[in-house]
């Protein structure tokens, strides 16, 4: 089976400089792929360039994006709207970013389901808004929908946006340091809640973190990047229990490592 995303030899570059260089893997439907590494590698970069959402002056430079078997480097601006939110969708740092501060959860989501499907009526946008924010376990939707984002706690804020990232069931998930921004039993919640959305849509994750303990429980494929190239990539076990560059090993003597097994495979 071909795989489902496919990065061949990745580029990346901010305006003439060469930021990012010689990114490969490929994921079949269901993995989880942590993108490991200090601040500055280049993990951001790198699922940016995948959803064609760089910052700034940023662009891919060289290699492949295969999405489904075709190239996405060639994607106009239209194609990339379409895809983002249905296809591939995002979670960043503190969903609080995105979310609008001075509007109801509930009419930004309902603007958001009604964008990307027009055919929707306000009341068709509304259900299925509530249907997703009781899907990601948040309770009292009917309140939540009238709340202002301030309204609500981190975690909270972090389930809409995965519930508003859910929506259209994209294939691939992308999370940037979901959790980095929430308290440790938060953090827990949040990776359980993506775990479960994993067992039960089959999504694909890409999710990065600072954390290697976390990547450990999470996922099956790790990649480790440093100075915006990959230092190590593999299979969860090879990475954890095989380490090949030393870098790694500083990165996995900082953690504890708990099971044998990634979280999903037990
Ligand atoms: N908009 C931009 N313009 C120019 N250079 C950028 C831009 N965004 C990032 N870079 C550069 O790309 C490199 C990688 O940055 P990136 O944000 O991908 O790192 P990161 O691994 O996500 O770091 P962090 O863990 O701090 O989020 C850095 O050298 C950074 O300066
Ligand atoms: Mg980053």
């Amino acid at each position: 089976m071909a795989a489902l995303l496919e990065v061949k030899n990745l580029e990346i570059s901010y305006g003439d400089r060469v930021t990012v260089a010689d990114v490969n893997f490929a994921l079949e439907q269901g993995e989880i792929l942590s993108i490991v590494g200090e601040s500055g590698s280049g993990k951001t970069t790198v699922i940016r360039a995948a959803m064609g959402c760089l910052p700034g002056n940023g662009r891919i430079s060289g290699g492949d994006v295969i999405f489904e078997g075709r190239s996405l480097l060639n994607n106009t601006a239209d194609q990339w709207r379409a895809m983002s939110g249905t296809a591939m969708s995002m979670i960043f740092q503190d969903s609080g970013n995105m979310i609008n501060p001075i509007r109801t959860i509930g009419s930004q989501f309902i603007d958001f389901i009604r964008r990307h499907d027009p055919a929707k009526s306000k009341s068709e946008a509304r259900n299925k808004a509530e249907e997703m924010l009781a899907s990601v376990n948040l309770p009292n939707v009917k309140t939540i929908m009238a709340n202002y984002p301030f309204e609500l706690s981190g975690g909270m804020r972090q389930r809409v946006g995965i519930a508003m990232a859910m929506t259209f069931s994209p294939k691939i998930l992308l999370a940037d340091e979901p959790t980095s921004a929430l308290d440790g039993t938060t953090q827990a919640q949040i990776v359980n809640q993506i775990m479960d959305l994993r067992a039960k849509y089959n999504v694909t994750v890409i999710i990065v973190t600072h954390n290697l303990g976390l990547a450990s429980y999470m996922s099956n494929k790790i990649m480790v990047m440093k100075n915006g190239r990959v230092t190590e990539s593999g299979t969860r076990d090879e990475v954890i229990f095989n380490p090949k560059d030393d870098y790694t090993k500083t990165l996995l003597a900082a953690v504890p490592i708990i099971g044998s097994e990634p979280y999903y495979a037990a």
